[in-house]
C-alpha cells in the first residue's frame, strides 16, 4: 500500500491558491509549532475548544502518520495558523468479497475568515488528483453537512443508524446465552475496541481501519474528551472464554428523573450471541430508562430481541461518503452476489472516472473492460456509481430519483448483482 505522504502537494491546487496570494503545502510535522498550528486550526474549523497542551501532544503525535496540508497567507511564519486543513492517508476499505485501497480524507475546515472563495474546493480536488496519481481507486470521507462534497462526486454509499430505546417500553424477549459478560478497566477497554473493531471491519462493506488515538478517546483514556471520567467498558466472552464483543458507554442522569440515560459511544460485536449479550445488558440495565447509540448497520436485529419494537426507534443517516477515481480497478476488486452483464457510461465533470465499460460477471469476480462507441446499458454520474458501490444503496431508489436512466427490471439486476449479503456499515467517524 502506497504511503500517502510520499505523494506531493497538487501543483495545480498550488497554482490556483498561489493566484490568491496563498500557500498550499505539506505540513513540516517534524516541527512542534507547525504541527501545533495545523491541529488548532482544526479545532477552530471544527468550532472546538482551543485544544489543551496534553490534547495538543496527543493528537499531532498521531497526525504524523497522516499527509496534511496547510493554506496560509503569504510570508506567514512557522507557528502561523493555517487559514484550511485538509489530511489524507490510504486505507483499506472493506468491499464485497474483499478490500480495496482507499484514500481517507479528514480535517477539511476553511477559516471563518477565508470562507467562499474557493478554498475548499481547491483542497478537494487537489485530494483526489493526489489520490489518483498514487493509485488509489477509490476516495471516502465522512461529513459534517450532507450538502459539501456531491459535486466533488461523492455519494453517501453506507448510510447508518441511529437508535434510541425506551427500555420500559421495549422490555427484553432474547432468551439468555451461554457466555458472560464482565467490566474492563479503560485499558483493556482500548485494547478490545482495537481488536474487536478490526475483525469486525472484516465482516461488513463500508467499514475502515480503526488508530490507536481513536480507541483511546473511544475509551476515554486522552484528557480533552470531555466524558473521560464518565466511560464505562464491559466485554462479552462467549462459551469458550473468547472476547467476542466490547462496549464503551457511559451513564447520564435525566434531569429531575432520578433515572439515567445510557448513551453507547461504540459497541462491536463479531458474532450474534455477543450482539445480543451487549444489547441485552444495556436494554436490562437497572435505573436506565433509555439507551442511545449511533453508527448501528441499519438491519440492526435490535426490534427482533424486544418484546415491543415501538419502544425502539430508528433513524437512518447518512454517513459513509465514497467517490471512484478508477471504474475498472474499483469494480473489478469487489464480488457480485448475480450474474451481471452491462455496459455503464460514466460523466464525471473532474474527469477521473469518465467513460465506458463493459461489466460482467457471474456471480463473484467481474471483468471490467471498457468499451468504445457502444450503446450504454446504463447511464449514471460518478457520484451514482460510488453510492452502489459499497452494496448498501438500492439502483431502485436511485432510480426511482432520477439518477439511472434504466427500467426497474435492470434496476432491480444491478442490485441483486450490487447488493451486500449484510448491509454495509461504517462504525466510526474518521
Ligand atoms: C465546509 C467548508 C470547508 C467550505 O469551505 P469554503 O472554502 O468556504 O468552500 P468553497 O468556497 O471552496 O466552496 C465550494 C463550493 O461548496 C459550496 N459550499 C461551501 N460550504 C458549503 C456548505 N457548508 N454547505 C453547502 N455548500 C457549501 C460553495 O457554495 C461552493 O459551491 P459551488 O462550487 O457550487 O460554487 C467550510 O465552510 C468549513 O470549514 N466549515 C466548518 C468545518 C466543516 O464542516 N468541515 C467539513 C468537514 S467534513
Amino acid at each position: 500500500m502506497t504511503d500517502a505522504r510520499s505523494i506531493p502537494a497538487d501543483p495545480t491546487s498550488v497554482e490556483r491558491l498561489a493566484g490568491q496570494r496563498l500557500t498550499y503545502r505539506i505540513i513540516d510535522m517534524s516541527s512542534p509549532a507547525e504541527a501545533e498550528a495545523f491541529f488548532r486550526a482544526d479545532a477552530r474549523g471544527f468550532l472546538d475548544s482551543e485544544p489543551t497542551a496534553e490534547a495538543v501532544a496527543s493528537t499531532t503525535a498521531a497526525l504524523k502518520d497522516r499527509r496534511n496540508i496547510g493554506v496560509f497567507e503569504g510570508g506567514a511564519e512557522e507557528s502561523t495558523l493555517p487559514v484550511a486543513t485538509v489530511n489524507s492517508w490510504i486505507t483499506p476499505l472493506t468491499v464485497p468479497g474483499g478490500e480495496v485501497d482507499m484514500w481517507a480524507i479528514s480535517s477539511v475546515t476553511v477559516s471563518g475568515t477565508h470562507r467562499r472563495r474557493g478554498i475548499a474546493r481547491a483542497l478537494l480536488e487537489g485530494e483526489l488528483r493526489a489520490a489518483a496519481s498514487a493509485g488509489t481507486p477509490i476516495a471516502g470521507l465522512t461529513a459534517s453537512e450532507a450538502t459539501i462534497y456531491g459535486r466533488y462526486g461523492f455519494a453517501p454509499a453506507v448510510p447508518v443508524a441511529r437508535i434510541t430505546v425506551d427500555t420500559r417500553r421495549a422490555g427484553w424477549a432474547a432468551t439468555a446465552l451461554p457466555g458472560r459478560v464482565e467490566y474492563i478497566d479503560k485499558e483493556t477497554l482500548r485494547d478490545h475496541l482495537s481488536a474487536m473493531h478490526e475483525v469486525a471491519r472484516t465482516q461488513r462493506s463500508g467499514q475502515i481501519a480503526g488508530w490507536k488515538l481513536r480507541w483511546e478517546r473511544v475509551a476515554g483514556l486522552t484528557p480533552e474528551h470531555p466524558d473521560a471520567a464518565a466511560v464505562r467498558g464491559i466485554r462479552y466472552l462467549d462459551e469458550s472464554g473468547a472476547v467476542r464483543g466490547v462496549m464503551a458507554y457511559k451513564l447520564a442522569e435525566i434531569p429531575g428523573a432520578f433515572r439515567f440515560e445510557m448513551v453507547i459511544f461504540h459497541l462491536a460485536a463479531v458474532t450474534s450471541d455477543a450482539l445480543t449479550a451487549l444489547w441485552g445488558f444495556a436494554l436490562q440495565h437497572d435505573l436506565v430508562d433509555r439507551v442511545s447509540v449511533d453508527l448501528r448497520p441499519i438491519d440492526d436485529p435490535l426490534p427482533w430481541l424486544v418484546a415491543d419494537r415501538r419502544g425502539v426507534e430508528v433513524v437512518v443517516h447518512d454517513h459513509g461518503w465514497l467517490r471512484i477515481l478508477d471504474v475498472p480497478a474499483a469494480l473489478s476488486a469487489r464480488t457480485y452476489r448475480a450474474p451481471i452483464d452491462l455496459v455503464f457510461r460514466v460523466a464525471d465533470s473532474l474527469g477521473f472516472a469518465a467513460g465506458s465499460w463493459r461489466l460482467t460477471a457471474d456471480g463473484g469476480r467481474a471483468t471490467v473492460t471498457p468499451v468504445e462507441d457502444a450503446a450504454a446499458d446504463v447511464i449514471l454520474d460518478v457520484a451514482t456509481l460510488s453510492a452502489l458501490y459499497a452494496g448498501g444503496v438500492s439502483a431502485v431508489q436511485l432510480r426511482a430519483a432520477g439518477r439511472l436512466n434504466v427500467t426497474a427490471e435492470v434496476a432491480a439486476s444491478v442490485d441483486d448483482a450490487f447488493r451486500a449479503a449484510e448491509v454495509p456499515l461504517l462504525g466510526i467517524w474518521y
